[in-house]
């Protein structure tokens, strides 16, 4: 075997490093550093590497996240320390009893209590051996749970490496909570319902799902995180758990921010009392507060009874569920056309806030459940998730109220509403309706499509109303009304000046962004990125038959039908041509770039004083050019730098194509947007 270069080796260690720290600074800390863009250059040139020297790869190697083949069965591991689980309580009397209890079996002795956020997850134990994480595995029934590590890797906020001291290879059990905020639980359902897969009902239901995946892929797809609540480790020096608290920070977890310690009851009964206010506030969905004696030493002296530890409780906020009465249902009509039912309540206080809406999903959802007008209906509200319906109290039912018979007509625009086969949900399918106007403009500024700030519900109702836009392309157009909307009632100069600006940045957003944010009914972000690899424009999109789609492995024949019949609407097509002059990007760059260059022989000479001469070869060796030093007639282009040498004349003789440095610096910057 040839020896490895040291630099390669070097480049290799180097790159791990930098991407873990921005996925550290990422998913950990929130505070980004590159763009994704930037991101996905380190993680393709580590890659890329590591497929040129396969003897290179470690198993905690970033690019080792997603790795290996579908799992068919979760072999089952008994776990180090048994899983606990908590006794709850409801009350401040039940708190108070805990603290009695605990002061009797450690009489005179100094108490305190570190109160952390009970997070509404699927708790997880992590194994390091030797610094490297080697199992994951979930709690089951306290001592074997099923051993999930491949699905454990993928979460980005569970280093795959930590260490205690520089030189030390620690060895530690890590337990903690795997958790989806309800940001990214709402956009990864919307994804879902675009796409017509049946959703989530709460982010703890969508976590456990996600975990007993048995594709690591998908489970990488999908917004987890970890937070670690406890440290349990023979070799490290713990006396309290408040120093492991920040033991797993120093390590690269997430931890509880929030967490304090008190020496008495009161406050944490006032931290409890505070918690359940602010609940709201925080990303994620809690469900109480958990408190424990700080002391490891007192911890082990109290012990444990059955299952759960007498040095710890949780302390449960109440429920967030309510009765009431449904009065009506009234349909919401979405961007593309979809209509979800929605229960219209006598208004009823839920956690604090006044609930007077509800989702109720769709028709199979409303006859499962059998949900008709007039019934009393549970109500449950989590965090800043809609309020939802979730069963009907049949005892309480008026004995005259008939079955809920589902509309047939479009509430906004009186057309007919359709259900395809197979699919839960009614659609309308008057693309002039008014209410799709808004949704698809909306969708088009959202965040992950052309994310345009400034450009919210309210904005666009305004523009809409007022005739300013009527599709997608119109704004495009929209600074040429700048006074007009300026004059407008409570908008003033600067703020439109703002919504321009943004509008006039979305230009810049890539050809996958275009695609999702057209709105095609079942072209979700990722389908959008799989079609702008196989189409590298849009018209090469607009032609594709059905066999061109068909071909291509992520896409069925709901999608295909769906594409198919968007482009053979002439008004869309006439949007596209539209958004086309507005100089909107409508090519994979980076495809037809690569295929440009790919294979294409390069000489430079003269200097370029944009680039270091290496900088450029490498640049050009990523577009999957080649670099040469002599000009023959096997060159295909010569960049041409200041005072540039003979090479010039013998490539002009031999009728070679020359590129000034602009030129080239172009073509690589638009490589790199
Ligand atoms: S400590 C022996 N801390 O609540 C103590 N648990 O019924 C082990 N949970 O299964 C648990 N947040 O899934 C602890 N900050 C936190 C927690 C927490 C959520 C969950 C965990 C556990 C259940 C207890």
């Amino acid at each position: 075997m040839t020896k490895l270069d040291p630099k390669i080796i070097k480049k290799v260690e180097n790159l791990r490093k930098e991407i873990n720290r921005h996925d550290h600074l990422y998913y950990v800390l929130a505070q980004p550093e590159i763009s994704d863009l930037e991101y996905d250059k380190l993680y393709s040139e580590l890659k890329k590497l590591e497929e040129e020297y396969p003897e290179l790869v470690t198993p905690d190697s970033p690019t080792q996240r997603v790795g290996g083949e579908p799992t068919k069965e979760f072999p089952n591991v008994t776990h180090s320390t048994p899983m606990l689980s908590l006794s709850n309580t409801y009350s401040e009397d039940d708190i108070r009893n805990f603290d009695r209890k605990v002061r009797e079996l450690l009489p005179a002795q100094k108490i305190h209590y570190v109160c952390e956020l009970k997070y509404d997850g699927v708790s997880l134990s992590l194994k390091y051996v030797n610094g490297g994480l080697v199992s994951g595995a979930t709690r089951g029934d306290g001592y074997r749970g099923d051993e999930i590590t491949a699905n454990v890797k993928t979460i980005r906020s569970i280093p795959l490496r930590i260490s205690y001291d520089k030189s030390s290879k620690t060895n530690c059990d890590i337990r903690g909570e795997v958790i989806m905020n309800l940001k990214e639980f709402k956009r990864m359902n919307d994804e879902k319902e675009l796409l017509g897969e049946k959703i989530f009902a709460n982010p703890r239901n969508s976590v456990a799902g996600t975990l007993k995946l048995q594709d690591p892929k998908i489970v990488a797809s999908r917004p987890l995180r970890f937070y670690g609540y406890a440290l349990h480790s023979k070799e490290l020096p713990l006396k309290s758990h408040f120093e492991s608290l920040k033991i797993l920070r120093q390590f690269g977890f997430l931890i509880d921010q929030h967490a304090k310690r008190f020496d008495n009851i009161d406050n944490v009964i006032e931290h409890w009392k505070e918690w359940e206010q602010k609940r709201d506030t925080l990303p994620f969905d809690i469900d109480g507060i958990v408190v424990k004696v700080d002391s490891l030493a007192q911890q082990e002296a109290l012990g444990a009874i059955a299952k759960s530890p007498r040095w710890a409780i949780a302390c449960k906020f109440s429920s967030r569920k309510a009765e009431t009465i449904l009065n009506d249902i009234r349909l919401q009509v979405g961007r593309i056309g979809t209509i979800t039912p929605v229960a219209i309540l006598e208004p009823v206080k839920i956690g604090g806030t006044m609930v007077s809406r509800a989702s109720l999903y769709n028709e199979d959802y409303i006859l499962e459940k059998d949900i008709r007008i007039s019934d009393t209906v549970v109500v449950e509200r989590g965090g800043d998730v809609i309020p939802k319906v979730t069963s009907v109290i049949i005892e309480k039912r008026k004995s005259d109220c008939a079955i809920y018979s589902f509309p047939k007509k479009c509430p906004e625009c009186g057309t007919n509403l359709v259900r395809a086969e197979e699919e839960s949900n009614y659609y309308c399918d008057n693309s002039e309706c008014p209410m799709q106007i808004r949704g698809r403009i909306e969708h088009w500024a959202a965040r992950g499509a052309m994310d345009i700030t400034g450009l919210g519900e309210s904005v666009v109702d305004k523009l809409v109303s007022n005739k300013f836009v009527n599709n997608v392309a119109d704004l495009y157009d929209l600074h040429k009304y700048k006074d007009q909307l300026s004059a407008m009632d409570r908008w003033g100069e600067k703020s439109v000046q703002k919504l321009l600006d943004g509008i006039e940045k979305s230009k810049q957003r890539q050809y996958h962004y275009v695609i999702f944010s057209l709105g095609i009914r079942h072209i979700g972000a990722t389908v959008a990125q799989v079609l702008a690899e196989h189409f590298t424009s849009i018209d090469e999109l607009m032609k594709a038959s059905e066999s061109d789609l068909q071909a291509i492995h992520e896409i069925g024949p709901k999608i295909t039908q769906s594409i198919l019949r968007f482009f053979s609407d002439s008004r869309n097509i006439k949007i596209i041509e539209q958004l086309k002059k507005s100089g909107l990007k409508m090519r994979n760059e980076q495809v037809a770039l690569g295929r440009e260059l790919a294979g294409k022989v390069f000489v430079l000479t003269g200097t370029l004083t944009s680039y270091g001469r290496e900088q450029a070869q490498e640049l050009i060796q990523e577009l999957g050019g080649k670099v040469s030093s002599t000009v023959s007639k096997n060159i295909d282009i010569l960049v041409v730098g200041e005072d540039p040498g003979s090479k010039l004349e013998k490539a002009k003789k031999l009728g070679i194509e020359i590129w000034t440095e602009e030129k080239f610096k172009s073509i690589i910057n638009a490589d790199k947007r």
